[in-house]
């Protein structure tokens, strides 16, 4: 029979797959992981929880959740043989580019991970399955944090099981650890759990698309998870929270906002932070992102950069250029200023992003795995290039 293909070659208006994991309404403003509204989330949950959530469907009881924090916390180790890969890189190696090395990296240190050795059914039973995601969760943030030190020229800070999740990442870092106890502020840690909240899902954005089109040739989970964070590394995704914040340091000062708005809208620059595919409103997440800045910024001090962060919002929704186009600020827009505050250094802004984000990413992984449907992806092209011709031998080429 006839077959009729659409071009669409951003996925405007292409359904990739049927999934459970998270609700978007984009014109409301609305974000659910789960059915469970982020809001609520973000004030009740923990970021270990919520990943439990995504990853298996349903928020866990008291005895889950604490199986499941001991499995990824005692994971929180990763094999010697990755410490000679952090160590070879630069100082200035963008940790992205690291992160995705790494996770490409600790596939070849568990080779009976990988479906090119063992055939894809290695990840058919759940416990398989569940060893990779506690593993990974477990070493992320030791593999970010090792990085962040290797930057600064410290060695690797083991972790602290005892703590939880997001506590432990901040003590590897030696961040805003308190006299008294020699732990991370704990309403600093509360800060950066629900900012890893926020950042644990979002249905199909480009990353979480590339891992299940990776998923499809039955890559290995670790390789895949390097694909995913490619993905997320750039300024138009996930980098967008560096570019943001690169972009609030060029302008500078107020009165130079509107010189840049007029460049914004002449197509030279891009307002970096607005915009998004899928919400024609607010962020639901920026408006949790702003008010957890505030609450920040009450206990170090503010970020001067958010001043000028706050005007580019203001005069960008009352302009006919944003609001004609529907764009608003996204996730990416206030989170800057949170890690700015923090002593986060600016390069190291898309990590915080994508290690939160390995639970949307495996939790789509095994949904990928799991759906009937499930074959190799692999859309189809139009052809517009040149058909059949000889082949002209060098000498008689122009
Ligand atoms: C994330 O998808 C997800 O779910 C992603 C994410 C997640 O949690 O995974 O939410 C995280 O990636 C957030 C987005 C971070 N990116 C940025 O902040 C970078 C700046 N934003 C843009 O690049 C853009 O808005 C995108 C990439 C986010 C969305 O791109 P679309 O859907 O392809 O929209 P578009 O580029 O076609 O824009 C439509 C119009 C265009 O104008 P016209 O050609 O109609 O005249 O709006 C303009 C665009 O030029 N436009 C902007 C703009 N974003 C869109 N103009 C100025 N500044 C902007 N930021």
């Amino acid at each position: 029979g006839e077959v009729t293909r659409s071009y669409d070659p951003a996925y405007m208006n292409t359904v990739a797959c049927i999934s459970k994991i998270s609700y978007i309404d984009g014109d409301k403003g609305v974000l659910e992981y789960r059915g469970y509204p982020i809001e609520q989330l973000a004030e009740h949950s923990t970021f270990l929880e919520t990943a439990f959530l995504v990853i298996f469907g349903e928020l866990p009881n008291a005895q889950q959740l604490k199986k499941f924090s001991k499995k990824v916390m005692t994971n929180s180790t990763y094999h010697d043989g990755l410490d000679k890969f952090i160590k070879a890189f630069r100082h200035d190696s963008h940790p992205m580019g690291m992160m995705s090395t790494l996770m490409a990296a600790m596939s070849t240190f568990y080779p009976e991970a990988n479906p090119a050795y063992v055939g894809a059914n290695i990840y058919k039973g759940k416990q398989e399955r569940n060893k990779h995601i506690y593993r990974i969760l477990g070493a992320a943030p030791t593999i970010a944090a090792a990085c962040y030190r290797h930057r600064i020229g410290l060695p690797l800070n083991h972790a602290n099981q005892d703590l939880g999740y997001v506590e432990n990442f901040l003590y590897m870092m030696d961040k805003h650890i308190t006299d008294d106890d020699y732990k991370p502020h704990p309403k600093i840690t509360r800060a950066l759990e629900i900012l890893f909240i926020l950042h644990a899902e979002h249905e199909l954005n480009c990353s979480t698309a590339a891992i299940r089109h990776m998923a499809s040739s039955q890559s290995d989970v670790y390789t895949s998870l390097a694909g995913a964070v490619t993905a997320l590394y750039g300024p138009r995704h996930g980098g967008a929270n560096e570019a943001v914040l690169r972009m609030l340091e060029q302008i500078g000062s107020k009165d130079k906002i509107p010189q840049f708005i007029e460049d914004v809208k002449n197509k030279k620059k891009m307002l970096m932070g607005f915009g998004h595919r899928v919400y024609r409103s607010y962020d639901p997440r920026a408006t949790i992102v702003k008010r957890t800045a505030e609450e920040v910024f009450s206990l170090v001090g503010k970020e001067p950069l958010v001043e000028i962060a706050m005007e580019l919002e203001k005069i960008a929704l009352t302009d006919e250029y944003f609001i004609k186009r529907k764009l608003y600020p996204n996730v990416d827009f206030y989170s800057g200023v949170i890690y700015k505050a923090l002593g986060i250094p600016t390069e190291f802004f898309t990590v915080l992003f994508a290690v939160p984000r390995i639970a949307g990413w495996l939790a789509h992984w095994t949904e990928f795995l799991d759906d009937p449907e499930n074959k190799i992806v692999r859309p189809r092209q139009i052809y517009k290039g040149y058909r059949t011709r000889d082949y002209v031998p060098i000498e008689k080429r122009e």
